[in-house]
């Protein structure tokens, strides 16, 4: 059995409400994918998942791309638990490939304050890529501490604390299939 939408507002009486649905979110992510299949069309890029967050978006964004590509992971931390930027970003794992001369599209689930893209972004581009792209499911643009261009973007909201489809809460609550405000 899955769940719906509705039956997870039921059975986590901590959500406060739906910012954005599994459909709108699907339905999204549908025309991302397509976006990013024209503008690469001559190209093989490597979609770069940065986890744990980004792992949803990816999964279903990947699906929806019609060129070749290939996947890798990284794994950063700026958040320690709460919901309070810590604004230290840390490399807990790094790319499997060689990205010299590559098109790499980095895949994150939101733009907060912007601090762990910019420093991603500073830090692949050491590497010698042909190019890089940000393709984010959510922009916090309000919360935003620089101006690091995002390219493909789900999604804006609004300043506040999210969970669902890949983003947590104390590690908890990533699997939601929609975008949800807990109770403050
Ligand atoms: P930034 O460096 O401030 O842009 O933060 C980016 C990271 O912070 C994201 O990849 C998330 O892991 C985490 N984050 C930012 N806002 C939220 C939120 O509303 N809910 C859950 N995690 C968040």
């Amino acid at each position: 059995m899955t769940f719906d939408d509705q039956e997870y507002l039921k059975r986590y009486s901590f959500i406060e409400r739906i910012l954005i649905s599994s459909e709108e979110i699907q339905k999204r992510i549908r025309q991302m994918g397509n976006e990013i299949s024209k503008d690469y069309k001559d190209s093989t890029p490597i979609f770069i998942c940065i986890l744990k967050g980004a792992y949803p978006f990816l999964a279903d964004l990947t699906r929806c791309v019609s060129v070749e590509h290939e996947v890798d992971f990284m794994a950063v931390s700026s958040y320690d638990g709460g919901t309070q930027s810590t604004g230290v970003v840390k490399i807990e794992k790094d790319l499997k490939e060689n990205i010299t001369n590559r098109d790499i599209i980095l895949v994150e689930d939101i733009i907060d304050t912007g601090l762990t893209i910019a420093h991603l972004t500073e830090l692949l581009q050491t590497r010698n890529p042909r190019s890089i792209r940000i393709a984010a499911l959510l922009d916090k643009k309000p919360a935003r501490v620089n101006d690091v261009p995002l390219h493909y973007i789900g999604f804006e909201i609004p300043a506040e604390f999210v969970i669902g489809f890949g983003l947590d809460y104390d590690e908890k609550y990533r699997n939601l299939p929609f975008i949800g405000i807990m109770k403050g």
